[in-house]
């Protein structure tokens, strides 16, 4: 969460940091802030103005100098101290010599600055992050190197953070560090460049440096040098950037979410694309181990959040059906803090759109400590999951900006899909036939979702019969309740209702108990022997009073007779079908939530990239 950028040496400096910023906001918009060297001094602005700080800083920045060459910025998604301005980043030192960005928390932040106070340092915000800039002042005091003081403020730091600093005493200079949190870097024309991730930097370099785990980035024109923590020079791993920055735009969509949901063929279809190599054998992507590990593997860990633990529940029917393989699936801030059992045998799999998830990339750490081979499922190439990971495989569904995730849980779903396929072909569960005909089902789907995305009307009459209850149930079983448990997600995080996914059979273990007229019950029936049992379970809520949506395959039969509103997904094979089925809860989420006026690109309190626990 958060988004930074700095730049150090362009006459468009500003324009640069600001534009970043516009791309960052999905990383937070409680507040927007920049700080920039101007002739000895620093020249700052914030704006705290909820969802439009980042159009307010703009506007604040009117009257910039047009001077300046070597500065930072930061949107926030606060963490420590409301969203307001006084809380804003840059945080200044108590000389206004050094401005401070920071992604991450402090832990031990209370009594770092409590020993600050007692030096004399006045605080003017309630945020973990300014004992930072004031660490940093004490430090410079040694020797006024601003690469070495920024080492020795590490030292003193618990917790997580990519921090930046720019500093009126060194001209043409920025400091960066790192810990958990991500930071990227590049250079192009003479011009260095820092970021939290790889939107804060496209259009401007076509290569992006990962920075390691306490190594101190010095920025300068035309120069990046990067030293570990004993201050020694180090390379660091470079990638690609194969976006262009119209990725970042709408396109034309009203907003990102419509893009982007308009653009799940293409993210399944490229994801799909080049599995199958000459010897019919399926093909994954970075896979750093050798294949007779996953041989010896007798038990899968999935772990995941939010949408990607959603996914990952989807897999887990794949991989126990495929490759014969015990399968467990764990959200992973849950995982990382029980007595998991890790070994050789053990095959982790960490699913993440961000590659970034600090819970998922901590659980994957600790897997890869205790012996496990860890593969990451990620949509970003290069991010810090893939660098953990013994092995990594890409989604390819494109940048997705929008908070609430779309193309990529589609994709993270045909990726999980495929390495069960790639498990089942090494451990010979399933022939060379079987295997095929389960990828040519596969590729089918982006014409059938296609056909879903163009069809947005009946979704719209539904939203518009359901969208004045408060409360919503969404019922699955079987592959079906991942479906049910996405479809929740959705509806609560962009329109801000109440929204419960639950296995169908566990409604009359206690949560039957709040239906009653006025609730709105949305049931995923997927061919196949739960059927019969959904209808049962969809009569008892009926019973109650209950409002039934149904989302249905195309040949079901009965849903009419007992739906009050159905939703049709054409007919596939099950394994496909929730791909399909996530489909219109999509759209049902947006209708609602576009019928209550909120903005469903950032909706409120979210971030799209979680790193902080
Ligand atoms: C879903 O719409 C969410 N925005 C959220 O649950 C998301 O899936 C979760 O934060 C995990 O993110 P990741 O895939 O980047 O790890």
């Amino acid at each position: 969460m958060c988004g930074i950028i700095g730049v150090v040496g362009s006459a468009g400096a500003l324009e640069t940091v600001l534009e970043g910023l516009r791309r960052l906001e999905y990383r937070g918009y409680d507040s927007a802030g920049v700080a920039f060297q101007d002739h000895g001094d620093l020249w700052s602005r914030r704006a705290a103005e909820g969802t439009r700080s980042v159009e307010a800083l703009v506007e604040t920045c009117g009257d910039a100098p047009a001077t300046l060459t070597v500065g930072i910025g930061h949107t926030r998604w606060a963490t420590h101290g409301n969203p307001t301005e006084i809380n804003a980043h840059p945080h200044l030192d108590c000389g206004k010599r050094l401005g401070l960005i920071h992604n991450g928390i402090i832990e031990n932040h209370a009594e770092l600055k409590a020993a600050l106070e007692a030096l004399g340092h006045g605080f003017r915000s309630g945020t973990d992050t300014e004992v930072m800039v004031h660490l940093l002042e004490d430090e410079l005091r040694t020797d006024g190197d601003l690469v070495a003081a920024t080492r020795r403020m590490l030292g003193h730091l618990r917790g997580a953070f990519a921090v930046a600093v720019v500093s009126a005493d060194h001209p043409d200079q920025l400091v960066a560090a790192r810990r958990v949190s991500p930071l990227i870097v590049g250079m192009s024309d003479g011009v260095s460049y820092l970021g939290s991730d790889i939107p804060a930097l496209m259009g401007k370099v076509d290569r992006v440096f990962a920075i390691e785990e306490d190594h101190v980035v010095d920025l300068r024109p035309g120069s990046i040098v990067v030293t570990n923590a004993e201050g020694q020079v180090v390379s660091p791993q470079s990638v690609e950037i194969t976006w262009t920055s119209e990725v970042a735009e709408k396109g034309g969509y009203a907003d990102f979410m419509t893009k982007e949901i308009h653009e799940q063929p293409e993210a399944i279809a490229a994801t799909l694309a080049s599995r199958i190599d000459a010897t019919g054998s399926i093909q994954l992507d970075d896979m750093d181990f050798d294949e007779e590990d996953l041989r010896q593997i007798d038990k899968v860990v999935i772990v995941g959040c939010g949408s990607s633990y959603h996914a990952g529940l989807v897999g887990k029917f794949a991989i126990e059906r495929w490759a014969g393989l015990p399968t467990e699936v764990d959200i992973a801030s849950e995982f990382r803090y029980r007595d998991a059992k890790f070994g050789p045998s053990t095959l982790v799999i960490g699913v993440s759109q961000s590659g970034e998830t600090i819970d998922t990339l901590e659980a994957i750490k600790q897997a890869r400590k205790g012996g496990s081979t860890v593969i990451a499922i990620s949509n970003i190439v290069g991010a810090s999951m893939t660098r953990e990971a013994d092995g990594a495989m890409y989604t390819r569904a494109g940048l997705e900006v929008s908070v609430a995730s779309t193309k990529t849980v589609l994709a993270q779903v045909i990726a999980l899909e495929l390495l069960a396929l790639r498990l089942a072909e090494l451990r010979g569960t399933r022939s060379a036939e079987e295997i095929e005909q389960i990828v040519r089902e596969l590729h089918s789907l982006p014409a059938f979702v296609a056909g879903l995305v163009g069809a947005t009307k009946r979704v719209e009459e539904v939203a518009a019969g359901i969208s004045s209850a408060r409360d919503y149930f969404f019922l699955g079983r079987h592959l079906g309740y991942p479906v049910a448990l996405e479809g929740a997600l959705k509806l609560k995080e962009i329109s801000y209702l109440r929204a419960e996914g639950y296995p169908a059979g566990e409604l009359k273990h206690g949560p039957i108990a709040l239906i009653e007229p006025g609730v709105v019950v949305v049931a995923v029936v997927l061919s196949g022997p739960m059927a019969e049992k959904m209808y049962s379970n969809i009569a008892e809520v009926k019973a109650r009073g209950a409002t039934v949506v149904v989302v249905a395959e195309a040949s079901d039969q009965v849903v009419e007779s007992v739906a009050d509103y159905v939703l049709r997904i054409p007919d596939v094979a099950d394994f496909a079908a929730p791909v399909l089925a996530m489909v219109p809860l999509q759209q049902l989420a947006y209708a609602i939530a576009k019928s209550r006026g909120i903005d469903v690109d950032r909706p409120r309190n979210l971030a799209k990239t979680v790193t902080v626990e």
